[in-house]
């Protein structure tokens, strides 16, 4: 099977360039074909550009055992709508995603369910270190430094340290200070308000866990991702270390912060929290910089009757992955990023990171994994129109100019004028590990 993309404007790394794309088998055969090569169907991008598909690399999707919130068909719909193409799954399902045999019975669910491509963290006990240090087929080992949803959490030092000493894959954590945020939460009398979620895990908890990642890394030399940084301290930290540490940040911690509690109560309730105006700030020009690399969403879906629950027992988690890429195109118009900067860290980057084979650019052998876009479409999100299971979204009621309008998953058609279509499976991500990485 052949496809013509005709008339659109890639995004190359580093350059903008009008080049039609040539797909056959799944994948990218030539870029800038003879106007004479034959297809079997023609996508006509004018007007459009044309980006490497989004790869999310910290959502959970909820499948298996929280079904409810989530399963991986729905997820994928709505990433499918999203111009996701790719995700990275974390461990905090039931049973939680701790060893080889329940990575494998995952990835045997996804085979059968899952419209974008695919793959699944390993998730770090205190007592699993076996099954770390020979994982295989994941990107890497998630560590919960600071519990969030779910019962993981590696808080003990010794127990930290035979993880970074004795283990190989790639590491990423989840970093807020278990004791601080204890301490917090005590002074403050557990909290009565979704507001007070920000006292307790506040930035202080963020700082130290982070700070405490990064020793561990630096001292064993291990590559290690901080996820969803949340305060402009870390983003200095982040910023002395270099060549060893990637860092990512995700939408909400981008465009909410303290000020939004009276609007969207626990709706924002995350873990980490949402901060300060300050924060929101610094983190752009992390992304605008290169001190953050990756942009992710941490989808995180609850039913709307959890989130209604009274602080604390309201859960902490809001759902984005059909609505991520569209909010950045939304500030590419509003002059933060450029398109060149949006598919390095939604797409280039993620891939480099975890050492994706084949994904993350438009190249010649690559996966067809592509998104087209229009810069100038207007839309409004709605709870009613989103297709996570969970059907609501943080945004609902804003209005984006920029979103993608045609996606491509291995060269078929998931998602074109407003349809989805579930003709087509993703498939399993391939990850080589000998390729070292970001920053090689
Ligand atoms: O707020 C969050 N919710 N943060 C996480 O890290 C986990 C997530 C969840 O799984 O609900």
């Amino acid at each position: 099977m052949r496809r013509l993309i005709r008339g659109g404007t890639c995004i190359l790394p580093g350059r903008v360039v009008p080049l039609d794309v040539l797909i056959e088998n799944g994948k990218i055969l030539d870029l800038a074909p003879p106007v004479a090569a034959s297809a079997d169907e023609i996508i006509d991008a004018a007007g459009l550009y044309v980006l490497p598909g989004v790869i999310d690399d910290q959502v959970h999707f909820r499948e298996p055992g929280l079904t409810h919130k989530e399963d991986l068909r729905t997820a994928t719909r709505a990433c499918a709508k999203g111009g996701v193409t790719s995700f990275l799954e974390m461990p905090n399902t039931k049973p939680t995603t701790t060893s080889q045999a329940a990575l494998e019975a995952k990835l045997a669910i996804a085979a059968s369910k899952c419209l974008v491509n695919y793959g699944f963290y390993i998730g770090a006990t205190p007592h699993n270190l076996a099954e770390l240090v020979h994982a295989k087929r994941t990107p890497g080992i998630k560590i919960f430094i600071g519990s969030s949803t779910g019962d993981l959490l590696v808080d003990d030092q010794a127990a930290l340290e035979a993880i970074f000493a004795e283990t190989t894959l790639p590491i990423c954590a989840h970093c807020e200070d278990e004791t601080t945020v204890k301490a917090n939460a005590a002074r403050i009398g557990g909290g009565k308000t979704y507001a007070d979620h920000s006292l307790i895990r506040d930035h202080e908890a963020a700082i130290v866990a982070t700070r405490r990642a990064l020793d561990l890394a630096i001292r064993h030399q291990h590559r290690f991702h901080v996820l969803h940084v949340s305060t402009a301290a870390e983003v200095d930290l982040i910023g002395q270390h270099t060549k060893l540490i990637t860092a990512e940040v995700c939408p909400h911690h981008l465009f909410f912060n303290v000020d939004d509690y009276p609007r969207l109560g626990s709706l924002i309730q995350m873990n980490p929290s949402i901060k300060f105006a300050s924060d929101n700030q610094r983190l752009w020009e992390g992304l605008q910089t290169g001190l953050i690399q990756v942009i992710a969403t941490d989808h995180a879906p609850h039913t709307l009757e959890e989130k209604a629950q009274p602080y604390p027992q309201s859960p902490s988690g809001l759902p984005a992955v059909e609505n991520s890429l569209a909010l950045m195109l939304n500030a590419v118009n509003a002059g933060k990023l450029s398109l060149t900067q949006i598919a390095e860290c939604m797409s280039n980057a993620p891939a480099k990171v975890w050492d994706i084979v084949g994904k993350g650019r438009i190249t010649p052998g690559y996966d067809a994994d592509l998104v087209l876009v229009d810069m100038d479409k207007k839309q409004t999100i709605t709870n009613e129109s989103q297709e996570t299971k969970s059907r609501w979204s943080p945004w609902a009621g804003e209005t984006l100019t920029g979103w993608p309008v045609t996606t491509l998953v291995n060269g078929e058609v998931v998602f074109a004028n407003g349809v989805i279509h579930e003709g087509s499976l993703g498939r399993e991500i391939v990850y080589d590990h000998t390729l070292g990485g970001y920053w090689k």
